[in-house]
């Protein structure tokens, strides 16, 4: 496993990386052989120091370095922490790919932007820790192979000691929500998946979890994950997580997720192309565990509670039908137009017991709906909100967190196009187009009016984005929202 800290400088590594922007060359703390040579690479243009460019020189031999590796950073004037956190993303690949397993970071080569150098230390440890995730249960010899990187010529020792400790817990918080998604759905059930959360809660001092089983999902009136479920052998789980730090008297935030270890859509059945892709429906669930556990081990004064549906749909003689209608925890009934609109019905009630928490506020996240991707690509994840304050507070944090957000509708027409005339909502929408505000629609009847809350569906977001993102897998789970979670907590009450 690849391990961050801080360079005890007598001894660099074999390999040195510098970050290169244009204004690299007249660094004053490079030694001045190495920036003559970064300079002719430049005059040469054979390295420009641009976004996402990368140079491995070996046995370059300057100033005690045995190989370089020259990272890109772009235009200082535009450098913020998710680019450097791809710059590690990409350096991580390429020391692979030129079989380097350590290296030392010049940490006096960032460019100095206004950001603390715990938050720069941080950043980059995530960057290198999501960038060496593998998903090797089934393929042993696929880890990677950088183990050690240490950060060279930092000016405050213990504020990035500081950095790296946090930046590690977080990404081990997002690589953990990767694993969980990245199982095929044979080994990811809604029980294994409860049991992987029990293990990793235990000792985390100030967390609680409860699970519930099927005869107790039962007693608390779930008719929606109820439904859903029918048709799997596999019994549904309802995971809930609850962090309270010692003496925090402040409300809980809440954090909801859409935990479908496996949608074939039920008997409104998918198409067979990418149906594997539906093993992914429980990134939101897995991202709000992951999120749980960084707020937990990071010691976050403030509280959360982290409420995850988690089933199976797939049809079969007991399966819901087209037709049915099923009464959520709160009393309202909803009638099942599309078994493939199975998300919202699981939400339904985990929103409404979410509510029973008298939480400060509610952000659900789910693989929601198709309509999502063709909307926004994998680019963006969308936030479906009428309160404005809790949108802002989502933003910013995004933004902080390098994970891009964007504010979809939702308003009283997307309501009117859910209404059944024989239940009090339908599961899909009666008009046409704009699935994925009428799914948040949807969702909306069962969130108490007083409680502020948001909806993320990062069905786009959650897997395949490595064509994008130089520190995620191809083919695989991204943690999408992890890193905004753990960031909204601990700037909650801000
Ligand atoms: N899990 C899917 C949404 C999805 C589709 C995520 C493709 C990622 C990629 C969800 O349960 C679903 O099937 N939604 C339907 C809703 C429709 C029947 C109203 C959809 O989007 O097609
Ligand atoms: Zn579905
Ligand atoms: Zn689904």
């Amino acid at each position: 496993m690849l391990k961050l800290m801080l360079s005890s400088s007598s001894k660099p590594y074999p390999c040195q990386l510098v970050f290169a922007s244009k204004e690299t060359a007249k660094n004053p703390s490079l030694a001045a052989s190495l920036s003559r040579r970064i300079k002719n690479l430049y005059q040469q243009k054979i390295f420009k120091g641009t976004n996402n460019e990368a140079l491995f020189i070996p046995s370059e031999n300057t100033h005690k370095i045995k190989h370089l590796l020259l990272v890109g950073l772009g235009d200082p004037s535009t450098i913020n922490l998710e680019k450097i956190r791809l710059a590690c993303g990409k350096a991580v690949r390429m020391l692979e790919t030129h079989q380097q397993h350590a290296a030392t970071i010049d940490f006096s080569t960032l460019p100095s932007i206004s950001q603390s150098e715990e938050q720069l230390a941080a950043a980059i440890t995530e960057g290198c820790l999501l960038s060496a995730y593998r998903f090797t249960k089934k393929k042993k010899n696929e880890t990677c192979s950088v183990k050690q990187i240490a950060l060279l010529k930092v000016q405050d020792r213990s504020s990035t000691q500081k950095g790296i400790q946090v930046g590690s817990v977080v990404a081990q918080g997002v690589n953990f929500t990767r694993w969980l998604a990245d199982h095929p759905p044979n080994l990811m059930s809604p029980s294994i998946l409860a049991k992987e959360t029990q293990k990793k809660c235990e000792n985390i001092p100030g967390l609680k979890l409860t699970i519930w089983n099927k005869a107790r999902i039962l007693k608390e009136n779930m008719g929606g994950i109820l439904g859903v479920s029918a048709g799997s052998s596999q019994e549904p789980r309802v995971i809930i997580m609850e962090y309270r730090p010692k003496g925090s008297t402040t409300k809980p935030i809440c954090f909801v997720g859409k935990g479908l270890t496996f949608d074939a859509g039920g008997i409104s059945l998918k198409p067979p192309k990418n149906m594997d892709e539906m093993k992914f429906d429980m990134c939101g669930g897995a991202a709000v565990i992951g999120a749980m556990l960084a707020i937990a081990r990071l010691k976050l004064n403030q509280p959360a509670i982290g409420l995850v549906g988690a089933s199976e749909n797939m049809p079969d003689g007991n399966a819901v039908k087209p037709g049915d209608i099923l009464t959520a925890r709160n009393g309202k009934t909803m009638e099942v137009l599309n078994t493939d609109a199975e998300g919202r019905l699981v939400l339904a009630d985990i929103l409404s017991y979410a509510c029973e928490q008298k939480p400060e506020w509610i952000l659900d996240a789910a693989t929601l709906t198709g309509a999502i991707v063709v909307a926004l690509s994998n680019i963006y994840t969308g936030v479906f909100s009428r309160h404005s304050e809790l949108r802002n507070k989502i933003q910013k944090a995004s933004e902080i967190a390098g994970e891009k957000t964007w504010h979809m509708p939702l308003d009283d027409f997307h309501v009117k196009d859910m209404q059944s005339p024989i239940a009090d909502v339908a599961n899909i929408s009666s008009g046409g187009g704009g699935g994925s505000s009428t799914a948040a629609a949807f969702l909306e009847h069962f969130v108490d009016k007083k409680i502020p809350w948001a909806h993320l569906d990062i069905a786009g977001t959650a897997w395949n984005v490595s064509n994008r993102l130089s520190y995620c897998r191809p083919k695989a789970a991204s943690g999408v929202m992890v890193r905004t979670f753990v960031e909204l907590a601990r700037n909650a009450n801000r």
